[in-house]
């Protein structure tokens, strides 16, 4: 039996550290970007296998690249023309994402590097960064803390927390791109799929939600019982058709705000499963819709479209300029927490 513990090595200038737990299953983060570099977890014959996507050699993290594995911040996905409002005063953000602003700019949580701390009483790192007032053009001094802890259960359990000296919003998640058959070759879109969700966030031509939430039902958008990813991903939709595939905002289910189920993924040929339980809001799928076989894959070759998923745990899109949307404003004197879990198993 292998003692769960944390360990750390440098490489190419970047601190690796590494969670292993009782049962083998291990996790590889970095400093830079609180990128989840690796999780190796069994298929059902008890063979491990790395089954995130990113890099093999950590300096390739340093050049440019989808979010792989990253924490994201300080608001994940879209904010509309890069403006929104608070408290009268108008702040403009960089536009890098056509003339929206996505994952909070152009030097967001994903690029920059993070203290890195093990946790005392549980198997786990803590990351924290302190974002200056201005920084990526919003208010605050926002000091933020992400934990990672890796239980005996198999599960990655997300933990963050922000405090903030001037009213500012936030919006926080885990970029990992998941493929559970963990060969990077292959597309996920026979891994099955079951969402926690009634609705989902319809979106504009430029990836913004419109307000409204629309009904799955009848839709390629209703995973609430388990179908393939690929069954409907191709289906004549503009929704679709806007995404190139899925990259909408999913509303969980969750009327108390408590942490519940989001999602279940299998992977019939592995027998790998993952569930995802969160607090938040919504649930991004991305299904590496823009993956164009330029970044090399880990596995050999390169990364190509639908080689992998993410499932953002978040709070909606542009949620700063619609009104109707959950709150993300933190005022100074609050704490923001949210938390949110993966556990594998096989069946
Ligand atoms: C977004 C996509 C984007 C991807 C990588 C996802 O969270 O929804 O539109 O292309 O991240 O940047």
């Amino acid at each position: 039996m292998i003692k769960p513990n944390v360990t750390s090595h440098e490489k190419n200038g970047l601190s690796i550290y590494t969670l292993i737990n009782e049962y083998g299953l291990s996790i590889e983060v970095l400093n830079l970007g609180g990128i989840i570099c690796s999780i190796n977890t069994p298929d059902r014959n008890g063979i491990f296998k790395d089954i995130v996507l990113g890099f093999k050699d950590p300096k390739h993290y340093l050049g440019e690249h989808p979010y792989f594995g990253a924490i994201v911040g300080r608001f994940a996905n879209r904010i509309a023309h890069g403006k929104f409002t608070l408290e009268g005063k108008e702040y403009s953000l960089a536009q890098n994402n056509g003339t929206n602003h996505l994952h909070g700019g152009l030097s967001g949580f994903d690029k920059v590097f993070w203290e890195v701390e093990p946790l005392e009483n549980e198997n786990g790192i803590q990351l924290s960064y302190t974002s200056k007032d201005g920084e990526e053009g919003y208010p605050g001094n926002l000091s933020v803390t992400v934990d990672y802890v890796l239980t005996d259960d198999n599960t990655l359990q997300v933990k963050y927390q922000a405090q903030t000296n001037k009213t500012t919003v936030i919006n926080l998640t885990q970029h990992s791109y998941f493929n559970l058959s963990g060969d990077f070759s292959k597309q996920i879109l026979d891994h099955e799929l079951e969402l926690n969700a009634d609705n989902y966030l319809p979106i504009d031509n430029t990836q913004i939600p419109v307000g409204n939430y629309q009904s799955v039902v009848g839709t390629p958008f209703d995973f609430s019982t388990p179908k393939t990813i690929g069954r409907d991903i191709e289906d004549k939709n503009k929704q679709l058709e806007i995404g190139s595939g899925y990259d909408h905002c999913w509303v969980i289910n969750n009327p108390n705000n408590e942490i519940v189920k989001a999602a279940e993924v299998y992977h019939p040929q592995s027998g790998r499963t993952m569930d995802v339980y969160t607090d938040q809001p919504g649930m991004q799928l991305y299904t590496a819709n823009f993956m164009d076989n330029t970044l090399p894959s880990k596995t050999g070759g390169t990364y190509g479209p639908r080689s992998g998923f993410c499932l953002e745990t978040q709070h909606f899109p542009n949620a700063p300029n619609e009104p109707s949307f959950p709150t993300t404003i933190l005022n100074p004197g609050e704490t923001f927490t949210s938390e949110t879990w993966f556990q594998f198993s096989v069946k």
